[in-house]
């Protein structure tokens, strides 16, 4: 048993061990803000998904890829929900290689609503040696690869400032206060009024960072929504589900405990007449 209650423990340590060390590592507060997509009935705020692509066009996509996503995503439910018609007139903003056509040859042609969101650069070697030896990464499923998730996007984007006093940083190399390590080789990207948002939304560098981050979890996750309607309905099953069984076990018990009750009576009734014949006195007894 005791051999059994030690190998328990050690189980239950080594779960715990590396979670320990987790948490440890996230020291940092990150910045926070309320995010409308969270919680069990969290949806996507379209007009902030909306201006989110904008800040991704205009400021990331010159160094990121989001190579995952399609220009017809745009227009799909769920999403920044533009019309197909704006979504057809984003994709053709872009060329993209194609062929080979009748002669073999490659050809350069308008992106269109099945195409993927057109890379800044061919490779990862190219984008690496664009960037002074930094890889800019993939956004596809960096809000979801990072710890910290969104908040930690938010954060860096407004985490940039003036190093300590003595604090060496290389050329090209920038202090901010929550990428680990403090030192990043991406220049702050946004600054305040950095965009012009045609739906008239203030552009201050927070609200650019909320937006962004959004249109980023929206890339990484592109059916939450619909992930949340059906956790939802899986929700609603299981309490009706569990108030039939526990229904149905009320009554299939109820017949045990009447019947039981019923044992119990004709038990007492032997009881009685046994205790009301030792009581008399034999003799006497016919
Ligand atoms: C001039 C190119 C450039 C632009 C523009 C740019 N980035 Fe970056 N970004 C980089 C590079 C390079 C890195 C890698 C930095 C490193 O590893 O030190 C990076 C890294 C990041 C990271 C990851 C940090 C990590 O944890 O590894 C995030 C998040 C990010 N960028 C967000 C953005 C967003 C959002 C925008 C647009 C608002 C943007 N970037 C615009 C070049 C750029």
């Amino acid at each position: 048993m005791l051999v059994l209650l030690n190998r328990f423990f050690i189980v239950i340590l080594i779960f715990l061990v590396p979670f320990s060390v987790f948490s440890e590592e996230k020291k940092i507060d990150l910045l926070e803000t309320n995010w409308s997509f969270n919680g069990l009935f969290g949806t996507f705020d379209r007009a902030s998904l909306q201006r989110g692509y904008q800040v991704y066009q205009e400021v990331c996509s010159g160094c990121h890829s989001v190579q995952h996503l399609s220009y017809r995503n745009l227009s799909e439910k769920g999403g920044p929900e533009f019309s197909i018609e704006e979504a057809k007139a984003f994709a053709s903003q872009f060329e993209i290689e194609d062929g080979p056509n009748s002669e073999g040859e490659m050809f350069l042609r308008n992106a269109k609503l099945s195409d993927k969101f057109v890379k800044p650069y061919p490779n990862i070697e190219a984008s690496t040696a664009a960037n002074g030896g930094a890889y800019p990464p993939d956004m596809s499923v960096l809000a979801k690869a990072r710890a910290g998730g969104v908040n930690y996007i938010y954060s860096l984007l407004l985490g940039y400032e003036e190093p300590p006093i003595d604090y060496k940083l290389d050329d090209g190399v920038y202090y901010n206060k929550y990428m680990p390590g403090n030192k990043i080789k991406m220049s702050e990207p946004i600054s305040d009024g950095i965009v012009e948002y045609l739906d008239g939304t203030e552009t201050t560098k927070e609200q650019i960072a909320k937006d962004v981050s959004t249109f980023l979890v929206w890339a990484s996750e592109p059916h939450l929504e619909s992930q949340h309607r059906m956790g939802f309905k899986v929700i609603i099953y299981l309490i009706i589900l569990i108030t039939l069984v526990y229904m149905s076990k009320q009554k299939v018990w109820s017949q045990f405990v009447t019947k039981k009750n019923e044992e119990e009576e004709t038990f007492d009734k032997i009881e009685k007449v046994v205790t009301e014949y030792e009581g008399e006195d034999p003799k006497t007894f016919k």
